[in-house]
């Protein structure tokens, strides 16, 4: 079981949705196959993590006609890649998603980032020198084209990934169609405060992802931080007799008078947290975290390990030295 917000076009969103991202083909299957089963209403996919014809096979065991469960009661996010901001490759690549995952309609339709790539089938599309090949295409009119797949009824909502404030803000201000999700990184050591209470006073709901600190992620080095092993999460976690992802992704459920709901760090921001694994029994584990309550300290603690550390950004090597690798591009949204 999980809990839900309302997001601004009405729909309920499952607070813990399963990530896809680095789920490789030949897993990625049971693993949706296992959370559908112990519980999750929620699947978070994107073109770019090649994968989603897998998903979609899981997806046709368990929704549809004569299946356990109705197309209404899974939410499901797609994303549409770099290489499609052109206004004209929108709605194919939306379709392609739909026609892997096996869907008529998707949920949420984000746009993975504010940069545009040059136009094709390559995910990265690089020059000989091996930097990216970008394209003028600017987001708004990427965002132009992204609604009138709402129109069109093809998703019922569309949404941000990896924007900031003042490019939140630029979509909002021309939008027939509010985004009403951002997809920002979100974990302890990146708390994302500001963008956090912006997209908050705007309404746009904001999803975490790698909300566990994405110990998998391809270009992990050895010197760097895991949050999973951090021994003050460590600490905590034992206090609950939970783990330290559940620490994490926890929230508390607390009744007044009134039925109130009380989010806890990720839930208690209102933030939505879509952990990927690949293991069954964490992937049941990352859902059982609705029994109990973080103490107030301990949510603050938890705040205090913040150190602006994003692990998500491409980078590459530039004279001897790890750079952002888009962090010239007009649209890089977080110099
Ligand atoms: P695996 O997929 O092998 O189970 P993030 O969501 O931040 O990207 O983190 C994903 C990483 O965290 C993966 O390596 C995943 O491993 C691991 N992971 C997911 N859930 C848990 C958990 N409950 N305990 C420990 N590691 C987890």
């Amino acid at each position: 079981m999980s809990a839900f917000v309302t997001l601004s076009s009405g729909q309920r969103m499952p607070v813990i949705g399963l990530g896809t991202w680095k789920s490789a083909p030949g897993q990625v299957k049971q693993a949706v196959l296992a959370a559908l089963d112990c519980g999750y209403r929620h699947i978070d996919c994107a073109a770019a993590y090649g994968n989603e014809r897998e998903v979609g096979e899981a997806l046709a065991v368990w929704v549809g006609p004569g299946k356990a469960l109705r197309r209404e009661e899974v939410f499901v996010t797609s994303k549409l890649w770099n290489t499609k901001h052109d206004p004209g490759d929108v709605e194919e690549a939306c379709r392609t998603s739909l026609a892997h995952l096996g869907l008529s309609y998707l949920d949420l339709y984000l746009m993975h980032w504010p940069m545009a790539f040059q136009r094709g089938t390559e995910l990265m599309p690089k020059r000989e020198d091996g930097s990216i090949c970008y394209s003028n295409t600017h987001y708004r009119d990427t965002w132009m084209a992204m609604e009138s797949l709402v129109d069109k009824g093809l998703v019922k909502a569309i949404g941000l990934s990896n924007f900031n404030a003042r490019q939140t803000d630029d979509i909002i201000s021309i939008a027939r169609h509010k985004p009403v999700v951002n997809q920002v990184e979100c974990h302890p050591y990146l708390s994302q405060t500001e963008i956090l209470s912006h997209c908050r006073s705007a309404a746009v709901c904001v999803t975490a992802y790698s909300p566990l600190g994405s110990g998998d992620r391809p270009w992990a080095t050895s010197d760097e931080p895991r949050l999973l092993e951090d021994p003050r999460l460590g600490a905590i976690a034992q206090r609950y007799q939970k783990s330290p992802a559940q620490v994490i992704l926890s929230r508390l459920y607390c009744e007044w008078n009134l039925s109130v709901l009380y989010h806890r760090w990720h839930v208690q921001r209102g933030v939505v947290s879509i952990p990927k694994s690949v293991t069954p029994s964490r992937i049941q584990q990352n859902l059982e975290v609705f029994d109990f309550s973080l103490s107030p300290e301990d949510i603050d603690l938890i705040e205090s390990f913040n150190r602006n550390t994003r692990f998500i950004v491409p980078t590459v090597e530039r004279e001897g030295k790890r750079v952002w690798r888009d962090a010239e591009h007009p649209h890089f949204p977080f110099n």
